[in-house]
């Protein structure tokens, strides 16, 4: 009976995920590789110009970094560490987080393991889906985060973009690209969608390593349990040997 019910909730559960999964804009393709050193420094590099003001990645070394991407610790030093002059100290954020509080409202997230958390498709679209939007005190609205309080940080990359539909929510506007360009940046679309899936696929391999070391970790308690198990078993046969 126990397991009849369960399995209705479950059921029941997994038509409310599909039903909300149905609404809102669908997700753009992140198609990173991490496999692709040269993407995951032009990520690197983006993430330290761009993100690390606000953002942290506290389970991140740069030295990790420095021989996970094939760079020399003097490259990693001279061109990515901005908040820190030791190579072995993890990328802290050079704000702090009760002042980023204070300006933003909500203290920006630490980014180690945002890949995971959001997966590669929503931090892409995220990082492709800002327009202007003048009632927000940033001046700009996601599509993919809506009334998010981040401001559009690659803006000089990207420029900016306008909803095609002017007065339609974001919400409802979930044809195929909704947004189009309103004003130029540095970068033409293709080439913001390259640095976007280059800055994404960096961010999956800072999600990588965190796993790493807990799995480690992980690997060690249990066989810690393990070897205790044993000695305690020993010693209980050894105690009762004589009782019987
Ligand atoms: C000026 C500060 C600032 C900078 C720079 C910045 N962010 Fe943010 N970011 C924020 C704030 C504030 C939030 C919280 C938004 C919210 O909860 O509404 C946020 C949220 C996010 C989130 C969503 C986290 C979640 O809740 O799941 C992601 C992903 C993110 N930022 C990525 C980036 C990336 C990538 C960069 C670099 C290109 C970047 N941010 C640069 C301020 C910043």
């Amino acid at each position: 009976m126990n397991k009849l019910i369960c399995a209705l909730i479950l059921w029941g559960m997994t038509g409310l995920a599909l039903a909300a999964g149905g609404h809102g804009p669908a997700l753009l393709e992140a198609n990173v590789n991490i496999g692709n050193k040269t993407s995951l420094q032009r990520g690197a590099r983006l993430f330290v110009n761009y993100c690390l003001s606000c953002h942290s990645a506290q389970f991140m070394r740069y030295q990790r970094m420095a021989t996970d991407l094939g760079l020399d610790d003097s490259v990693v030093k001279d061109n990515l560490m901005f908040t820190t002059d030791k190579i072995g100290d993890t990328m802290k954020v050079a704000m702090r987080p009760a002042d980023a509080e204070k300006w933003f409202g909500v203290a920006p997230p630490d980014l180690s393991v945002i890949a995971r958390a959001r997966g590669a498709d929503w931090l892409y679209s995220f990082l492709n889906g800002f327009y202007l939007d003048d009632t927000r005190p940033t001046g700009v609205n996601n599509l993919y985060f809506p009334d998010t309080a981040m401001p559009h940080v690659l803006s000089e990359l990207q420029g900016y973009q306008q909803l095609k539909d002017h007065g339609e929510e974001a919400g409802h506007a979930s044809h195929a690209a909704p947004l189009e360009l309103a004003q130029a940046g540095k970068m033409d679309e293709a080439e913001y969608r390259q640095a976007t899936r280059d800055l994404v696929a960096f961010l999956v391999y800072v999600g990588e390593p965190a796993k790493l070391v807990r799995y480690r970790v992980g690997f060690w308690v249990i066989a810690f349990l393990f070897v205790l198990f044993v000695a305690t078993y020993l010693m209980k046969r050894e105690y009762w040997k004589d009782v019987h």
